[in-house]
């Protein structure tokens, strides 16, 4: 049990957010669960099920139907208010910084769903949890929020947006008894890490990512950055001279394949 009892998780059709659904779940619990692929949502929902918790799901995509999605956010919460609300879903390209249109079409997609898709999901409920005084947020960014892979540019300023987004709202509501916690992990096994061609550094699987994320955002952390370790190594590179840390990030080359 996770002490939250009414909580929307988008990206919860599989990976990292379909292991936080399930282990959010257990009796007295109520879960909005979003994504674009119904089927895999309805699974979802039904393992949510078995372990007592009951799981509603709306198919949607956060590049296109972003109104939708934060009417049903908003319905669900005026039905009984979400005590929590996790911006998870996310989707990764390999755009080299090579200008040509199709670069530019995929760094926009990966804007509009990292960043934009994940202030549609949060936004609506922060005015509600703002005025009870009480609520709580988790926004999945990345390690690539502290500096750019070199293969992925697009990707890196998503969630580089998200992470300080998500910092700046911390700051501003906290005093109003709403807490944010920006996640940051490094690498775990889903689909999208499975088209990452090149090192994978203290890879971990789904649930274990989930298990550490879910544990800081029980506990009101600020920040959650997991591994540690990678998470430290990107920030010191931060800290050096920058032809150094560009350096070292061109030793560390990780191209996406083509979804
Ligand atoms: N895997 C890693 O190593 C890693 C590392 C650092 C950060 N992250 C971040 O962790 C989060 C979860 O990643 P994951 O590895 O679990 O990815 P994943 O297995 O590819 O799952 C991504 C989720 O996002 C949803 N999604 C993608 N595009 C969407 C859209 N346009 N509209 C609505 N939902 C959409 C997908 O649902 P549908 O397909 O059903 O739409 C799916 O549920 C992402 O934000 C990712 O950037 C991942």
């Amino acid at each position: 049990m996770s002490g939250f009892r009414r909580i929307v998780v988008s990206g919860a059709s599989r990976g990292l957010g379909a292991a936080m659904a399930r282990r959010l779940s257990g009796p007295g619990v109520s879960l909005l669960l979003l994504g674009r692929d119904g089927a895999a949502l309805a699974r979802v929902a039904t393992a949510c099920a078995e372990a007592g918790a009951t799981a509603e799901t709306f198919a949607a995509d956060l590049a296109a139907e972003r109104e939708a999605i934060a009417a049903r956010i908003l319905a669900f919460d005026d039905e009984a208010p979400c005590d929590a609300v996790i911006a998870n879903a996310g989707l990764a390209f390999g755009t080299a910084p090579d200008g040509t249109p199709e670069s530019w079409r995929q760094s926009a997609l990966q804007a509009e769903v990292n960043l934009i898709g994940a202030m549609a999901v949060a936004g609506p409920l922060l005015p509600r949890f703002a005025a009870r005084r009480a609520g709580a947020v988790l926004l999945v960014a990345s390690v690539a929020a502290f500096r750019g892979p070199v293969d992925t540019p697009g990707y890196a300023a998503s969630k580089a947006g998200l992470r300080v987004w998500g910092e700046a709202l911390r700051a501003a509501l906290s005093p109003s008894g709403v807490r944010v916690t920006v996640a940051c992990p490094g690498f775990f096994e889903s689909r999208m890490s499975a088209a990452w061609r090149g090192p994978r550094p203290l890879l971990m699987p789904a649930d274990r990512a989930a298990e550490l994320i879910l544990r800081g955002f029980r506990r009101g952390a600020a920040r959650v950055d997991v591994p540690l370790a990678l998470a430290l190594l990107l920030r010191l590179l931060d800290l050096l001279p920058p032809a150094l840390g560009d350096r070292a990030l061109r030793l560390f080359r990780t191209r996406i394949a083509p979804p």
